[in-house]
């Protein structure tokens, strides 16, 4: 289980309990989260999933793999250091406070 908060690009704060084995994406979906659209359902291939690591956590996020950073060249102004797709990101104890920033757009 860890606490994870979801930043939309107005500021508003979402703190949620997500579940591990749940992906990042399925947390923000699961509590009905805003601005995270995960068109593809988490397959690796519509990057509408994008958020940026907080600056806190892009060292404590195990990192993204080929596919992933492939996919994030068409997400919405992604950024080579603080950009993931959440539906790559599992939940574990050790995400407990992750905080994310959903992007104004996802297309
Ligand atoms: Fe489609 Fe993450 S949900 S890439």
């Amino acid at each position: 289980m860890a606490n994870i908060t979801y930043v939309e690009h107005d500021g508003t704060r979402h703190e949620v309990e997500v579940a591990n084995g749940l992906t990042v994406m399925e947390g923000a979906r699961t509590n009905n989260i805003p601005g995270i659209v995960a068109e593809c359902g988490g397959a690796c291939a519509c990057s509408t999933c994008h958020v940026y690591l907080d600056e806190a956590w892009i060292e404590g996020v195990p990192a993204k793999d080929d596919m992933e950073t492939e996919m994030l060249d068409f997400a919405s102004e992604p950024d080579l250091v603080r950009s993931r797709l959440t539906c790559q990101i599992e939940v574990t104890d050790a995400l407990n406070g992750l905080i994310v920033h959903i992007p104004e757009n996802q297309f």
